[in-house]
């Protein structure tokens, strides 16, 4: 289904539709825990969901798509989940990319990639390239991201442009420190969705979210629908964005 949202009561200027989604797709574990599975066969599940939702971001046109595959604290979890899900990102990495491909989507990477295996950092690297040139959807997967890390790893950035005589200390503002950071090539997040029930953003996009209209739904990843999704972009449509404005009603 394609959405067709009305334009009424919008202040001018404001879209019905997000130009960037930012989703932390939450709750794979329980949702395979429930069913007596592995959680690593959750994850699987996830892949489906994912797969459909981005088929979703295309057909309504949306600009970006940023999601949360891996947090820089999900190392922590055993060994064993750890490496089931690094399996799962080489083989959808290998099976999807050429799919989307086809469909104009350009796939960006964000967060630490060093500490990936050598193979999977290889998987990276080709999907950006063969991808790079596609004015589609922009899809943005974030592995071993986190928001600090993004911060800290814009000042190291900032730094180095100063200390190379780049950059002076009094030039830099907000947009120069968000030209350092991940997404520096998309608008903010408009919409923010959690699915699995916790309403907390884990570390995503720390300082990206600053204005994003942030959905909180109990769904399960695994389980979220288009349905579910689409039911999120109409309620986005039903915010009034003031952006610490206050909005004069004649
Ligand atoms: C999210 O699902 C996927 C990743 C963190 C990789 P979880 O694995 O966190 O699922 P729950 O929250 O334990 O149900
Ligand atoms: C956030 O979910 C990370 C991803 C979805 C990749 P978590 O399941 O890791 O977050 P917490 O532990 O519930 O905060
Ligand atoms: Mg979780």
């Amino acid at each position: 289904m394609n959405i067709h949202l009305e334009k009424d009561g919008l202040e001018d200027g404001q879209s019905l539709l997000p130009r960037h989604v930012a989703v932390v797709m939450d709750g794979n574990g329980r949702w395979a825990n429930k069913r007596h599975l592995p959680r690593a066969a959750g994850h699987k599940a996830g892949v489906k969901t994912t797969r459909k939702i981005v088929e979703n971001c295309v057909k309504n046109n949306i600009e970006a798509l940023t999601i949360f595959a891996f947090s820089s604290e999900n190392w922590s979890r055993p060994q064993a989940e750890v490496s089931a899900l690094m399996a799962l990102f080489v083989s959808t990495i290998m099976s999807e990319v050429r799919k989307l491909h086809k469909k104009n989507v350009h796939v960006q990477f964000i967060g630490d990639r060093k500490q990936f295996s050598e193979k999977l950092q290889k998987n990276i690297n080709e999907a950006e390239g063969l991808t790079k040139n596609n004015i589609g959807l922009h899809l943005n997967i974030a592995a071993n991201y986190g928001g600090r890390w993004d911060v800290v790893n814009a000042c190291k950035l900032l730094i180095n442009e100063v200390q190379n005589k780049n950059k002076k200390i009094q030039d830099i503002d907000e947009a120069c420190f968000n030209s350092f950071m991940s997404l520096n090539d998309v608008p903010a997040p408009d919409l923010f969705i959690r699915t699995g029930g916790e309403q907390r953003i884990s570390n995503f996009l720390l300082w990206q979210l600053a204005y994003s209209e942030l959905y909180f739904v109990d769904t399960l990843w695994p389980d979220f629908s288009d349905k579910d999704f689409e039911q999120a972009l109409i309620w986005f449509a039903g915010r009034q964005r003031r952006f610490g404005k206050i909005i004069i009603n004649h």
